[in-house]
């Protein structure tokens, strides 16, 4: 395969990390030429020291005035410019949108506008702007949209020399997050740092609350039917604990096809970065004769309010998926700040989806509208709530 250049968004995070980690082993593949962080001087600091092929960096303003001086042949961008002039500065083939939230749409559009291979982490993009991608993929046929959830990433697989009609459903795996033995009564007092504590995986802290309120798992439902163009009815959750099979198809034989390995993202980013093709990783082997058992269990989705939030705003669409997601960006945060108990984040979410009026077929001007009012909302129904 050519070489590649490389524009990594969230360089920073723990995705950026990882996709770092496959970067440094293949230099032969990919060149890295813009990158972007944003409050993690240090981190930002290590990658332009590793990477010299860095030329165009964005993050905050703080830290480009932290930076520059030491890097005088960097073109350095902050919020003060914005994300797009940032990307308009950008030499790349193939973007990794490895941002958290909202702000991740932009970029995501714009790979796609230009024709480019977009390897997709932001899985907030296409919850909020899924109608919106799909249209744009249409008329952009030689752009590509490769997903880095590991759900999605073993259904893709899953998938590969079968015949979609032969799928009957797929079935999303879930560990059902740190909290999965509590009942709703125990949730009242579950603190931030029990709350962090992901049986399976090392992530973000933002993707990490979501897990264990499950929105995650509902933002997968909507990622899976836009992805694979399926039905919600047809798109399952299934608890499993261990998290080594990451998601199956069943088919219509009654068969299933099912992605068993390692809980390591950087397996789905190798996948998505060689374009859905297959690479050594540098992730440790799973010896499966070491596991004994797998464990699978009925999700009860009374436990779980945030999955029937999600199939509703999928139900709806228009320009309530995007409620669905600031209300939560909104109520994540005031969760992890201390101002919102734990086991009140869906009610909020409901609450502010119930008030909202659907636009249809939102355009991206509409989604930041909706997006802005519906932070404003949640933040004013947590303080009355109070
Ligand atoms: N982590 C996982 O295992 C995993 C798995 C599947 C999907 N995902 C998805 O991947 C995405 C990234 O998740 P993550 O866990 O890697 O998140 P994370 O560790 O919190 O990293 C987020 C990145 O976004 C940057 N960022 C935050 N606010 C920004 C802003 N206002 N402007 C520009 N950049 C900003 C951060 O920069 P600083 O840190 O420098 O401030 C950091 O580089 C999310 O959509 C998540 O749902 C993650």
């Amino acid at each position: 395969m050519m070489k590649r250049k490389v524009l990594l968004l969230g360089a920073t995070g723990s995705i950026g990390k990882q996709s770092l980690d496959i970067f440094k082993k293949y230099v032969d593949s990919f060149e890295l030429t813009s990158c972007s962080g944003f409050n993690n001087k240090e981190a930002l600091k290590e990658i332009l020291h590793t990477f010299p092929s860095i030329g165009t960096v964005y993050c905050s303003f703080e830290v480009l005035s932290y930076l520059k001086n030491d890097y005088p042949k960097v073109q350095f961008y902050s919020e003060k410019d914005g994300l797009e002039s940032f990307l308009n500065h950008c030499d790349f083939d193939l973007m990794v949108n490895a941002l958290v939230g909202f702000i991740g749409l932009k970029p995501t559009l714009y790979a796609i506008e230009h024709d480019k291979e977009l390897a997709l982490a932001n899985k907030e993009s296409i919850v909020v702007g899924g109608e919106l991608i799909n249209s744009l993929l249409l008329k952009h046929p030689s752009a590509h949209l490769y997903p880095i959830d590991s759900e999605h990433v073993a259904i893709t697989k899953c998938f590969m020399g079968r015949k979609k009609e032969d799928v009957e459903s797929l079935i999303l795996t879930a560990s059902g997050g740190p909290f999965r033995d509590l009942t709703r009564d125990e949730l009242k007092n579950v603190t931030l740092q029990e709350a962090l504590k992901h049986p399976s995986w090392s992530m973000g802290a933002k993707i990490t609350i979501d897990s264990a309120t499950m929105v995650n798992k509902g933002f997968e439902i909507i990622e899976a039917h836009y992805l694979f163009n399926f039905p919600e009815d047809k798109i399952k959750v299934l608890l499993h604990d261990e998290s080594y099979i990451h998601s199956l198809i069943e088919m219509k034989d009654g068969s299933f096809v099912a992605d068993i390995g390692p809980h390591d993202m950087r397996i789905p980013i190798s996948f998505a970065l060689f374009n859905l093709n297959y690479e050594r990783t540098p992730v440790p082997r799973l010896a499966l004769d070491t596991i004994g058992s797998l464990h699978f269990r009925k999700l009860d989705e009374a436990r779980y309010p945030a999955l029937n939030l999600a199939r509703f705003a999928l139900k709806e669409k228009g320009s309530l998926p995007c409620v669905l997601n600031a209300a939560n960006e909104a109520a994540n945060l005031a969760f992890r700040e201390n101002k919102l108990p734990f086991n009140k984040i869906e009610e909020v979410i409901e609450n502010v989806m119930n008030s909202h009026r659907i636009i249809d077929h939102p355009t991206y001007e509409d989604l930041c509208y909706v997006h802005k009012i519906s932070l404003e909302a949640t933040q004013e129904y947590i303080k009355g709530a109070k």
